[in-house]
Parts: C-alpha cells; sequence; structure tokens
C-alpha cells in the first residue's frame, strides 16, 4: 500500500528518495511523487501517474536539495493522477504533506473550516495540508498548526504524516496514528520511512514511533513528541537485514526467488528454534500464558487466514485445545462469542494489517493475552501483542505471499510441539518436528527443481481459461483456498477453493467441457473421496489435474508429492500451486511480482 519516505541534511536528497520509493514499489501503488528543498528558497515537486521509473524520467538535474519527502499511493479517496499523487501542497505553496491512511472525517472538516479554498485533487489527504496553510496564515507557528490538524482528525482515521513548510525547510514535521513510520538515524542525517527497506542503504538504526506522537526531524536531532508535548527519549533497534536480501538477484521475478527460498526458511525456523539436545526453544513465559487458555482464536487476513486454517488442525490434534479461525475484518466488527479464557495469535507476515491491528487493540482492551506470528521484527503487532514469534523467512517482496505461508505453518508446528509437550500430550511428544520439517524442505527441493513440468502443465491447463477450481478435504481444502487465492490473484482466474464434497451442492453447475480443476490429495483418510468427486466432474467434461501425495498417487496422477505427516501436507502441496500461478501469471503476460489493485501491505481498513 502507500509507502513515505523522507530525509534532512543529505545534499543526495533527491537519490535517497527516489531509491527509497524504489524500495517501497512492492508494496503496491499506482503513483508517485516527491518534493526536495535546496535549502536556498528554491523547491522542487514532482509527480507523476504509474512506476517510479516513470518519475525518476521527469526528476531533472535541477532537482537537487538536502531535505525531502517522497510517496507512493495506492488509490483510495480519488482516481490514481498526478493530480491526486502526493505530496499534496497547500494553496499558498508553502506547506507539503505526504500521508498514508484514511482520514475519517475529511468531508466534515472541508465543509467546516476550507468552505473558501478551491482544492485540487480529490484526496483526504489535501485537506490536512490546507488546514496546516490555513491555522498558520491565522498566525500559528508550523508546529502548532500541524497540532491543531491533528486534534481535528477523528478517532477513525489513520495516518502517518510528513509535512514540510517552506519557510523552515530543513525540518520534517512527522506524526502517526495506527500507520506505521519509523525515523532512521544517519551519519550527519536522518530519515524517514514507513518500512525500514526503504531506508537499508542509509542506515540499520531506526526508532519506532507510538500512535498519537509528533516528531521534528532534522538534520543533527530526532525530538518525540508525546501528546502533552512531554520530549520521549527513544534508543534506536538495529535491523539487521542485508540489502541484498531485497535484491532479485539472478531471478526474473521475486515470486519465483521466494518460492525457491522456501527450503532454506524451513531449515532457518529448525536452527532458529530448536536446542541442539533437540528440544524446542520457546519462551516459558508464552507458554505459560498458552497453558491457562481455554480456547484458541488465531485472527488473520488473506494468506495468512489460510495458514491459520491449517494451524487449527495443528492446535487440535496435536494440543488439544479449541481452536477458531477468524479472518480479522469480520472479526472486528462482529466478535463472536469468547470463551472464558481465550488466547489471540495474530497471523501477519507484514505484522501491519489495519484489520489484524484493530482486533489486536480490541483484545488488549479487554486484556486478554496474545501472540503475534510475523516476519517482521519491530512491526505494529509485535510491539503491541504479548508475545511475538519470528518467521525468519526473511524480506518477502512478491505482493502474492509464498514463503510467509510456509514459515507460518511450520512455526505454528513448532509452537504446538512445544505447547503440546507442555501439556503431556502423547502426540506431540511423538511428533518430530524437527524431522519433519528437515523433510518437508528435501521435499520443497524436489518439487522447486520441477519447474519445467509445472510450467508445461500451466501452458497446458490455464493460459487461456476462464475459470478454474481447487478442490480437497481436511488440511487439502485449506490449501485449496490458498492455491485459490494465489491463482486468482497473480492471473486474473476466477478461482475457488472448494471442500470437494461440497461441489454438488451447487457449484458442479459451473463445470463444463475443459474446466480446469486440481485435485489436492494428502490425507489418506479421504482421498478415496476425494478422487470419487474428481471422477464426478471429469464425468462433466472438467480436465482435472492431481496432485497426490506419494503414497496416496495411482497411475495418471500429474504431481506426486513428498511423504511427510499429513498434518504438515500443506507445506509441499502448496509448492506446485504457487508455481502454477506464477506460470499461468507469465503465460498471460502480467506483472506477477505487482498484480494489479493489490498491496503488499494492507494498512488501511
Ligand atoms: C496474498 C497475500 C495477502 C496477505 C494479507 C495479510 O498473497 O499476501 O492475502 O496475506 O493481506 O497480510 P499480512 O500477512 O501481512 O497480515
Amino acid at each position: 500500500m502507500c509507502g513515505i519516505v523522507g530525509v534532512t541534511g543529505n545534499q543526495n536528497a533527491t537519490d535517497i528518495l527516489l531509491d527509497g520509493l524504489q524500495q517501497l514499489e512492492y508494496r503496491g501503488y499506482d503513483s508517485a511523487g516527491i518534493y526536495v528543498n535546496d535549502q536556498h528558497g528554491d523547491g522542487f515537486l514532482v509527480k507523476e501517474k504509474g512506476r517510479i521509473a516513470d518519475l525518476r524520467a521527469l526528476v531533472g538535474p535541477e532537482v537537487k536539495g538536502s531535505t525531502g519527502i517522497g510517496h507512493t499511493r495506492w488509490a483510495t479517496h480519488g482516481v490514481p493522477s498526478v493530480t491526486n499523487a502526493h505530496p499534496h501542497v497547500s494553496a499558498d505553496g508553502r506547506f507539503f504533506l505526504v500521508h498514508n491512511g484514511v482520514i475519517g472525517n475529511f468531508s466534515e472538516l472541508r465543509e467546516k473550516y476550507l468552505a473558501d479554498v478551491e482544492l485540487k485533487s480529490d484526496t483526504d489527504t489535501e485537506i490536512i495540508v490546507q488546514l496546516v496553510g490555513k491555522f498558520a496564515a491565522e498566525g500559528l507557528d508550523t508546529f502548532a498548526a500541524f497540532r491543531k490538524v491533528l486534534s481535528l482528525v477523528d478517532e477513525s482515521s489513520s495516518y502517518a504524516f510528513l509535512l514540510m513548510d517552506k519557510e523552515d525547510p530543513s525540518k520534517l514535521f512527522v506524526a502517526k496514528n495506527k500507520s506505521p513510520l519509523l525515523i532512521g538515524v544517519g551519519d550527519g542525517f536522518n530519515v524517514v520511512c514507513s518500512d525500514a527497506l526503504a531506508m537499508l542503504n542509509q542506515t540499520h538504526d531506526f526508532i519506532e514511533l507510538t500512535d498519537g506522537e509528533v516528531v521534528i526531524v532534522e538534520p543533527q536531532s530526532i525530538k518525540i513528541l508525546d501528546q502533552d508535548d512531554n520530549e520521549i527519549k527513544r534508543e534506536p533497534f538495529h535491523v539487521d537485514t542485508d540489502p541484498e536480501a531485497v535484491q532479485k538477484g539472478a531471478y526474473a521475478h521475486y515470486m519465483l526467488k521466494e518460492i525457491d527460498e522456501q527450503p532454506g526458511v524451513m531449515r532457518k525456523l529448525v536452527q532458529e528454534y530448536f536446542n541442539e539436545d533437540g528440544t524446542v526453544k520457546i519462551d516459558q513465559a508464552l507458554l505459560d500464558d498458552l497453558s491457562q487458555a481455554d480456547r484458541l482464536y488465531i485472527v488473520a487476513a488473506g494468506t495468512s487466514y489460510h495458514a491459520g486454517l491449517v494451524g487449527k488442525e495443528l492446535f487440535e490434534k496435536l494440543a488439544n485445545i479449541p481452536t477458531e479461525v477468524h479472518v480479522a475484518s469480520e472479526f472486528a466488527y462482529n466478535p463472536p462469542l469468547l470463551s472464558e479464557k481465550p488466547f489471540f495469535i495474530f497471523l501477519t507476515q507484514s505484522g501491519e494489517t489495519a484489520d489484524s491491528r484493530q482486533v489486536l487493540t480490541q483484545v488488549n482492551k479487554w486484556g486478554y493475552p496474545s501472540l503475534t506470528i510475523t516476519n517482521v521484527p519491530n512491526s505494529t503487532l509485535s510491539r503491541e501483542a504479548t508475545h511475538t514469534l519470528l518467521l525468519h523467512a526473511g524480506p518477502e517482496i512478491a505482493v502474492a505471499s509464498t514463503k510467509a505461508y510456509t514459515a507460518q505453518i511450520a512455526l505454528e508446528a513448532i509452537l504446538v510441539k512445544a505447547y503440546g509437550e507442555a501439556k503431556n500430550i502423547e502426540r506431540a511428544k511423538e511428533f518430530d518436528v524437527a524431522k519433519e520439517l528437515t523433510k518437508v524442505a528435501n521435499g520443497m527441493q524436489e518439487l522447486v527443481d520441477e519447474k519445467g513440468k509445472i510450467e508445461q502443465i500451466a501452458k497446458d491447463l490455464l493460459a487461456t481459461t476462464r475459470n478454474a477450481f481447487y478442490i480437497g478435504r481436511g488440511v487439502d481444502y485449506a490449501l485449496a483456498q490458498e492455491a485459490a487465492l494465489k491463482l486468482k490473484e497473480v492471473s486474473y482466474i476466477q478461482t475457488e477453493g472448494f471442500a470437494s464434497g461440497e461441489l454438488k451442492h451447487g457449484t458442479i453447475a459451473l463445470i463444463e467441457d475443459g474446466t480446469p480443476v486440481v485435485a489436492i490429495i494428502t490425507d489418506p483418510k479421504m482421498a478415496a473421496h476425494t478422487r470419487s468427486n474428481a471422477q464426478e466432474v471429469i464425468a462433466r467434461g472438467a480436465n482435472v489435474l492431481f496432485i497426490a501425495s506419494r503414497d496416496l498417487a495411482v497411475a495418471g496422477d500429474q504431481i506426486i508429492l513428498p511423504d511427510i505427516d499429513p498434518l504438515l501436507s500443506p507445506l509441499v502441496s502448496v509448492v506446485p500451486t504457487q508455481l502454477l500461478a506464477y506460470y499461468a501469471s507469465m503465460q498471460r503476460g502480467y506483472d506477477v511480482d505487482k498484480p494489479r489493485n493489490l498491496a503488499k501491505s494492507v494498512t488501511v481498513e
């Protein structure tokens, strides 16, 4: 979704902003812009619809300075266009603002305060910068005007703001509520960004901000103020990520690189979460909180929700704990009746998803314990939950999530092992998760080595189809939902994942000659049933691709999966479905890493 960058005190501001925006491209956007000030009275505003490369092409050699702000916009209010792109400017040309988030009461603010101002854009953001301009013109200094505007923004709003005043151009005025924002500490200069990845070439030391704080960033100082203007001292945290890890290397696309990285991620998780004697390394305080719970509530969105569906099977079967899985945006406004001692698990690759965060805020108000499982240390959901477990998957750049999904399931399995053992549950004690994950890593490697075969299947089955179906039962149904999401988001083929037994209760009406149906078969208990459902669609003309575990495969099955514990089978069965999605997107000529309308980190509700 939208991205923010800013810098003060560095003569290369233009390059730093453009490079930072380029690093944020993966998050999804439709226009971009920068404002750079040379501290000698000249400022340059450049905005463009489309890609950062298009913006770069417009930035001439005159666009130089030491302070600036930049933005990638993912349209919420107003179509993608140059006018609606950020930075927005106050009517008098003095203030420049970039914003991530949504201002809930922008229409009321416009009517109440800006009836006499001619607005240039359709955005909620412009209202904010016009208000700063108005209050400054009425005599307030910039900080006071900014504060006053923040006080007028309603509770429902989310924002990360970065404001510049042309008359005081070395300062960046910063504020955040619900949307992520970090200050990066440079050597003789400072930066601001909505995602540390944007500034890893400048610094690895970042200061996190809390909702409601306002910050004044200057080349040599960072002044953080709480809501009552008390100054807060906060030490930076160090981000270890190697900037190389966010490069594509020899790969044509991040998605393919990230699919290929999965065996390594499995091994890394074993390394991070197991002691040399084979025992699991999970914080005792987390196990103590879990041991008090009478029910688990897994809350997540999209792919992470699908990883939660597999987690439910693991928690119920190996730790004997009733587990519910909820779509965050549904839970937020329609929570279920809770048990007496609930424990919440937030699955979120980015750690910033607004829907999940909204639920966590509520859970914290209720006073229940929680765990965030995330790929991003110090992300908002990590900071705000009682406990955090890290996925150690390395940065995931492709919008379509692959390695984070498998890392989430693997980490759920590791947690279940420790939890089930602590509860003295025989099945958990017998479950050798480290050995299984090593088998998974080897099995994934076999599958990613079969790319040529899967590319051909994608060509035959998915190059021109209008729709497609994934079917399965149990964890294969959970996997079918993830496989369908992956295919639809990168190939735009209308795809659904179904419980195979449900087909004849309605959906089978959609099957016609040549409709692609992918049957997933990894559970011995249900293999025969799914096969007979597949026969029902074959009888109606469907073109069925069978993906089956080696011990359940029959002659004619096209993709054979290595044998692993059926509870962990999605870790291997997902790989061919990710590759099918990737190659289907290639066949159809789409930008697989940046599918239309999608954003990597969904920071608005
Ligand atoms: C799909 C995908 C999304 C995310 C969802 C939640 O490939 O990536 O469905 O899974 O937006 O994001 P996180 O996990 O960051 O909370």
